[in-house]
């Protein structure tokens, strides 16, 4: 056993009880949670129809809770109708409409404070201006911008129209966004001449202004705000600036009132194969997942200012940073910017500046954080602070204690939160004021989320700590409902392999002796790079796209501060390269795929070789290449290679 293991059979002993004044004060303490778990126990569907009621405001009340006649397609509350937007700021503004909603704070210090009121009136405003541009219930708005209000001002917009979203991400490239315009079917592109991000200007016009060339949908009217102040090309009849196309419209705009089902927006993830999946969710039932999850695992209070890093261009921004704090009234904060600027002190200066009371990040900037030391956090005043939450992927034990310590300063509980873009919201993790902590686990699932770990047969698995395929046995409201213009992928990736029955996640996991649960990694070649999801094959597509290259094979391999890094072997038509020349193809292919995806996606390392380690039937043998990568001995059987001889290549040591 290495000391590693040792280390965390140690470490998985800690055990920490939610803080005694937390729990007083929380919105579900223990007996609340046990009445929770029954009620839903007892009665799946009238557990949610009742939250329903209380948490969504309805312009139709619905009458059927759960259609579940054509599974695996569930239809929720469906004979209902509401509006997103109206849920998220209209109801908010009689009871208080000065109060904050959004808090903004730019990587160079500008600072922006929007009141219910206010955000109110610009997402009428902007959603009027959609209107002007012909954007009827339905259409398809792509949303390419920097983390700033405006982004949420688009996306709430969209939704106050009946409009569906697609965010993505900034840090794609304009070859991403092309994929996403044409699998979408985009009308409009809302978009800005810049963000800063890292000190430098993301020219997100200019990506937008390519990705527009090259595809083969062509959307009609790109907006643009003016964020950095930068020249940049407008096309006369397609381009239009926010400023001046908000100028004129009214503040007002009635919202579109859309049957529960009603898309709310489409978001893209990578799956297995080369080609994002647009994961398309609901209106209702999605917007109770994000307002029941603020509430329990946020444990959300009309004083708390809620922070959650997240960009919105991934999930975690769209629930937790767009949808889930407003429709709970919440106060959230902004941040546009990176970690590290100026200082490795950003975060924590933004906490103490705005007074953060819950704050959710990802472990990959945790561990990034704790590199620099605890001197740094030390500086600031995180007296307020009463909560932190993880997302994204597994938390090692030992970020996890210095999160605990040097910034909860051992005060404040851990909410380790396992969910997807899938799943729309959490799914398993911890009631603060209610379950007791262990470092790197998300803990037991949530009341009306039927979880479970099943063997290959879809036999759950009763041994404690005994891995399996993660799986959910009964639909719940904010569960995708489809991928976008493939229904058959939906079925294939998330319902075949267990006949339909159960939710497939893609994870595998395991339970120990207090039924608590472990995540333990993909089970499908999605790779998981600073809590960001990238497909090897994404990779792989990319790459071989090259004109130089004739195969590739993507793995991952551990990461001390990312999680996982991506390690490339590729095989050139031609010549391996010469010591020489290796550095400057090696850069050459990783600024390919930075454009062809984008940075996210650059390998940490290219390997060359002459051919890749195949068996006899061809397939390649990815759990060599995994070792390899690793840098650990081969034990596994290789006499099955075709060409043996390849491993001294594959290891760079010919
Ligand atoms: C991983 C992000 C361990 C997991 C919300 C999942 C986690 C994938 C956790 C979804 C966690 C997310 N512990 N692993 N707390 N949270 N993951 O779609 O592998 O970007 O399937 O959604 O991230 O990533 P996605």
């Amino acid at each position: 056993m290495s000391s590693s293991d040792i280390d965390s059979i140690l470490i998985e002993d800690r055990q920490f009880e939610p803080p005694a004044a937390f729990a007083a004060a929380a919105r579900v303490d223990e007996k609340a949670l046990a009445a929770l778990h029954r009620a839903a126990q007892k009665d799946h569907t009238g557990f949610w129809a009742a939250l329903a009621q209380t948490e969504l405001d309805w312009e139709t009340p619905f009458t059927q809770t759960l259609d579940d006649s054509h599974p695996p397609h569930y239809r929720w509350f469906h004979d209902g109708r509401l509006n997103v937007s109206w849920n998220c700021l209209d109801r908010h503004l009689t009871m208080d409409g000065d109060k904050t909603a959004i808090l903004f704070e730019g990587e160079k210090g500008d600072t922006r404070r929007l009141t219910y009121a206010e955000l109110h009136r610009e997402t009428c405003r902007f959603a009027n201006v959609l209107k002007q541009l012909g954007v009827v219930k339905g259409d398809r708005v792509i949303i390419y911008m920097p983390m700033v209000p405006e982004a949420v001002i688009a996306m709430q917009a969209c939704a106050r129209i009946g409009a569906i979203h697609s965010v993505v991400f900034g840090g794609f490239s304009a070859n991403a966004l092309k994929d996403r315009i044409e699998d979408a079917g985009a009308k409009v592109v809302v978009t800005a001449d810049g963000g800063h991000r890292a000190g430098k200007i993301i020219a997100l016009k200019a990506a937008a202004d390519s990705a527009i060339e090259h595809s083969a949908v062509k959307p009609e009217h790109v907006v643009v705000l003016k964020r950095t102040g930068e020249a940049i090309p407008m096309h006369a009849g397609r381009d239009l600036w926010w400023h001046d196309a908000v100028a004129g419209v009214s503040d007002d705009c009635e919202p579109v009132w859309v049957e529960a089902e009603h898309p709310l927006y489409i978001l893209y993830t990578s799956g297995s194969t080369g080609k994002p999946k647009g994961i398309q969710h609901s209106s209702a039932g999605y917007l109770l997942g994000t307002v029941t999850t603020m509430k329990w695992v946020f444990d959300l209070r009309p004083d708390d200012i809620f922070w959650c890093t997240a960009d919105v261009g991934w999930v975690t921004g769209h629930s937790y940073v767009a949808y889930g704090p407003l429709a709970a009234g919440g106060t959230v904060v902004m941040y546009e910017g990176a970690p590290t600027v100026p200082d490795a002190g950003r975060f924590w200066a933004i906490c103490q500046r705005h007074g953060v009371t819950v704050f959710y990040t990802a472990p990959t900037a945790i561990r990034a954080l704790m590199k620099f030391g605890d001197e740094i956090p030390a500086r600031y005043d995180l007296s307020r602070l009463r909560l932190l939450g993880t997302v994204g992927e597994p938390i090692n034990p030992e970020a996890w204690m210095w999160y605990h310590r040097v910034i909860g300063k051992e005060r404040c509980p851990i909410v380790d939160t396992w969910w997807q873009t899938e799943t729309g919201v959490h799914m398993i993790a911890p009631i603060p004021g209610a379950v007791a902590t262990k470092p790197g686990s998300c803990t037991i699932p949530l009341p009306g989320i039927d979880a479970d770990i099943v063997d290959e047969h879809g036999n759950p698995v009763t041994q404690s700590d005994k891995g399996g395929y993660l799986v959910i046995k009964k639909p719940w409201p904010s569960m995708l409902r489809t991928v976008w213009g493939d229904d058959q992928r939906y079925l294939d990736t998330y319902w075949s392999k267990f006949d339909n029955r159960y939710y497939v996640a893609g994870d595998s996991a395991r339970r120990d002796e207090d039924g608590y649960y472990w995540i333990m990694g993909r089970i499908d070649d999605v790779l998981n790079v600073s809590g960001h999801r990238l497909g090897t094959m994404e990779v792989e597509s990319a790459l071989v796209a090259h004109h130089r290259v004739a195969e590739a094979a993507v793995v991952g391999r551990p990461d001390a501060i990312k999680g996982e890094g991506i390690f490339a072997y590729v095989v050139l038509k031609g010549e391996r390269p010469t010591l020489g020349s290796e550095q400057k193809l090696t850069e050459e292919l990783r600024a390919w795929v930075a454009e062809q995806i984008g940075a996210i996606a650059k390998p940490d390392e290219i390997r060359y070789s002459d051919n890749l380690p195949k068996t006899r039937s061809g397939k390649i043998m990815r759990r060599l290449l995994r070792t390899i990568a690793r840098g650990e001995e081969i034990t596994q059987d290789t006499s099955t290679l075709e060409n043996e001889g390849i491993l001294g290549q594959l290891r760079g040591k010919e």
